[in-house]
């Protein structure tokens, strides 16, 4: 029955979003509309949920738009039995003056807050009674969600630009740091030790 459930929620999605689940390349994930998603079943406050997708080079959730907020939520139900209570999505600010981000680095361009949100708290939950967002306490255990793009490709070969165009009678070049504006994330092929759940 549960299995059932999900496969026929895996069929939706697909045909939803006009692609297969296998676009996933590991079975354990499922595809909605342009990511990929991992259910974490134990329950993680927000530093370790993110850390723990981060470890992998994916983000914490990535939201796109309502249609996959509400299919993982969805799923979520489908794969933990939490139903009235909150999953953790990539999304937080630095203080509750500052704009959302999502874990990828990208600006929150759309929200779906549940009412009386954003409150205090700095760190997303998204709600699996009606699908709509909540700033919690970080610290607040949660089941949550990593996401990928699957048409993202390991980076397999490294450039040799640098070194060939390097003339030999130049002083050490001048180095200025650049700083990845977002975690590298998406790397499919990365083997993580999927989570069984306990019906
Ligand atoms: C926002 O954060 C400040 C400082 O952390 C705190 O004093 C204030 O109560 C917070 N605002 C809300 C609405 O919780
Ligand atoms: C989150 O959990 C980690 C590991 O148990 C702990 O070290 C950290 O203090 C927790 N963070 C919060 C905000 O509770």
């Amino acid at each position: 029955m549960f299995r059932l459930t999900v496969f026929f929620l895996g069929f939706l999605a697909a045909t939803c979003s006009g692609a297969s689940q296998l676009d996933c390349p590991d079975l354990y994930d499922i595809f909605i509309y342009d990511l990929c998603y991992r259910i974490y079943t134990t329950p993680a406050n927000y530093t370790e949920a993110k850390d723990n997708c981060n470890i992998h080079n994916r983000p914490l959730a990535v939201l796109h738009n309502g249609y996959q907020g509400s299919y993982l939520a969805s799923y979520v139900n489908a794969q933990t039995g939490v139903n009235n209570g909150a999953f953790w999505i990539g999304l937080q600010r630095a203080s509750n003056t500052s704009k959302f981000y999502w874990d990828d680095g990208s600006a929150m361009h759309w929200n779906f807050w549940n009412f009386g949100y954003p409150n205090g708290f700095n760190q997303v939950g998204v709600s699996t009674l009606n699908r709509r967002w909540m700033t919690l306490d970080e610290s607040e255990k949660h089941v949550y969600a990593c996401s990928y793009d699957p048409s993202q490709k390991p980076i397999t070969t490294v450039s040799t630009t640098l070194e060939t165009t390097t003339t030999p009678s130049t002083p050490a070049p001048t180095t200025s740091t650049v700083v990845p504006t977002a975690a590298p994330t998406n790397a499919p092929t990365t083997v993580v030790q999927a989570e069984t759940t306990s019906a």
